[in-house]
């Protein structure tokens, strides 16, 4: 797989010089380990990924390690990447730059970099992270508050839907949903052998 992902890196990051030419964009590609059993697949990098090159650090990556250890897992048994491979922003009324929300039209850019990193990896499930991955994953406008905890079996890779743990946070209500959703997921990674 290694040189597989290198070789898919490297188109990836032509493809990025190609259509931000000349914009100050970095491009944040999936990582994780070789053979990885499950992929997590996240909206789009924030500030701390921007600036790192690298998926779910900083206030993402804790979240990203509280997560984990519910599961009693390890970074090393996943690969993990984005919807979109960059950070995408805006300028506040305050004049600072921001996160927002990627684009339909971005998502779609990057849907077929995203299924050829599917296709690398392998995985033997893929776990989306909120709407925009559900959505850039199965190219079917569904809405997690009506699939999350759900399994697509019928889908090659099979894919788990689950809120983004950066929603659970603004939305105390979910707090139990979710818990019950990474409950599913553990039984789930369990029939498939992922300890
Ligand atoms: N949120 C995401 O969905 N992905 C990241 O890489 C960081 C925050």
């Amino acid at each position: 797989m290694a040189a597989t992902m290198d070789r898919l890196r490297r188109e990836c990051q032509d493809f990025f010089r190609q259509i931000y030419v000349g914009e100050d964009r970095v491009l944040v590609f999936g990582e994780g380990s070789r053979g990885a059993a499950w992929m997590l697949v996240g909206e789009a990098p924030g500030e701390q990924e921007a600036l790192q090159g690298r998926p779910f650090v900083g206030k993402a990556g804790k979240q990203l390690d509280a997560f984990l250890n519910t599961l009693r897992l390890d970074r090393e048994t996943l690969y993990i990447t984005n919807a979109v491979k960059f950070r995408p922003t805006r300028v506040s009324a305050a004049g600072r730059t921001v996160n927002r929300a990627p684009t339909q039209e971005e998502v779609g850019l990057w849907q077929p970099w995203l299924k050829r990193e599917i296709d690398a990896v392998k995985p033997r499930l893929v776990v989306t992270l909120g709407n925009t991955a559900l959505r850039a994953v199965t190219g079917e406008a569904l809405s997690i508050g009506e699939v999350h905890g759900k399994t697509f079996s019928e889908r090659k890779p099979p894919v788990f839907a689950l809120y983004h743990p950066a929603a659970v946070i603004y939305r105390r209500a979910l707090q139990d949903t979710y818990q019950q959703d990474l409950a599913t997921l553990r039984s789930v990674l369990n029939e498939m052998g992922v300890s």
